[in-house]
């Protein structure tokens, strides 16, 4: 059974990823500091796949624990890296924090495997690389353009790092993998997404305010370029997410990658706009959703979605969610862990 080590795996798309990669017959060690997590989760994955991952607590920044924990496990094939820190807003005002935790670990990390034989290295990346892209759809070569924050420069810089680090190092295959939204909950409510304090994000913040934790949504202005004057995002299914991770995964250890770093967007190929994703709210949970229109957040692009053509063709993977599942799964989730807390 192959080993795969996923740093940050205890976070919100990591745990759903170890999910998928138990049930596809891989062996688990999860690294994570525990900063944006709890070890908790372990427990929910546990109770879905009926597998307890090997977990160790770790920060990357800590160097020698680092390269004390790659010489102790010589036997990993693959890595899922998800270890970053990822709040837009938190990278504006704590850039350093962000270049540190995000890139100097990565430098780290392929430090201890860069003369390793054979390697598969998924890496987690983001649409904000595009920045505002020209056209819609968002094809893999639209430009790069300056990123909106340091969070999304982090991006750009790790792929730089993975492709020129895998240029050299013969054993390395690496796929960078640019996520667009992802949302919602695995199906078990066993595991989902735990902002801690306010959310950021669109879905957590609707299901917090239908719960009666928030008291209103505030809708970052509706006087953009749009249909109904709201930004528009590719909102996917964080399960449909997870197995994209996987097929990826595979794809590198069956050799099947033509170059030695390839990229794809991971999306559903449809946009959505902010008052969808509330209508959509509305339908599956059957109750109105009290929000208000606001003004333009600060960096917001106007809108983003995925051309899916190089997943689905070359990948041979294709998100099956629809927004309607993800926002239900969504709200089960919310209402579970309110249950519980
Ligand atoms: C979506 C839309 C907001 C909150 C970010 C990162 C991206 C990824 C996902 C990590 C926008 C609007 C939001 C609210 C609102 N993160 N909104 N009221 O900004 O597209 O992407 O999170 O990988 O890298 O950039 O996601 O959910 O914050 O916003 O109106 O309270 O919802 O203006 O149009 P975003 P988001």
């Amino acid at each position: 059974m192959k080993k795969i080590l996923v740093t940050g795996g205890l976070g919100y798309i990591g745990s759903h990823t170890v999910v998928e990669l138990q049930t596809a017959g891989f062996e688990v060690i999860i690294i994570d500091n525990l900063s944006n997590a709890s070890v908790k989760v372990l427990d929910g994955i546990e109770s879905i796949t009926g597998i307890r991952p090997e977990f160790e607590e770790l920060d990357l920044r800590d160097k020698q624990a680092t390269i004390s924990f790659f010489q102790k496990h010589q036997n990993i094939a693959g890595i899922i890296h998800f270890a970053a820190s990822k709040a837009v807003g938190e990278s504006v005002e704590n850039p350093l924090l962000y270049y540190e935790n995000n890139i100097s670990t990565l430098v780290t990390v392929l430090q201890q495997i860069q003369h390793q034989e054979n390697i598969a290295f998924i890496f987690s990346s983001s649409c904000t690389v595009y920045g505002q892209a020209e056209k819609m759809p968002i094809s893999e070569n639209a430009p790069i353009q300056q990123a909106f924050s340091p969070y999304g420069n982090t991006k750009q810089i790790g792929e730089e790092i993975l492709q020129d680090t895998a240029k050299i190092a013969k054993g390395l295959q690496v796929i960078s993998l640019r996520y667009f939204n992802p949302i919602g909950a695995h199906a078990s409510v066993a595991i989902g997404e735990l902002p801690d304090g306010v959310p950021q994000n669109l879905v957590p913040f609707i299901t917090q305010t239908a719960i009666g934790l928030r008291k209103q949504l505030a809708v970052f202005g509706n006087d953009y370029p749009t249909e109904d004057g709201t930004c528009i995002r590719d909102y996917i299914h964080v399960v449909d997410l997870a197995k994209a991770h996987v097929i990826a995964l595979k794809r590198l250890l069956n050799e099947q990658h033509e170059t030695s770093f390839e990229v794809f967007n991971i999306g559903t190929g449809t946009g959505s706009s902010v008052l969808e994703v509330i209508e959509s709210f509305e339908r599956v949970s059957q109750q109105k959703l009290n929000y208000k229109i606001v003004d333009r957040r600060e960096g917001d692009v106007i809108s983003a979605y995925a051309d899916t053509t190089k997943a689905n063709t070359i990948l041979g993977w294709k998100a099956t969610s629809t927004l309607d599942e993800a926002m239900l799964s969504a709200w089960q989730w919310e209402q579970k862990i309110r249950k519980t807390k």
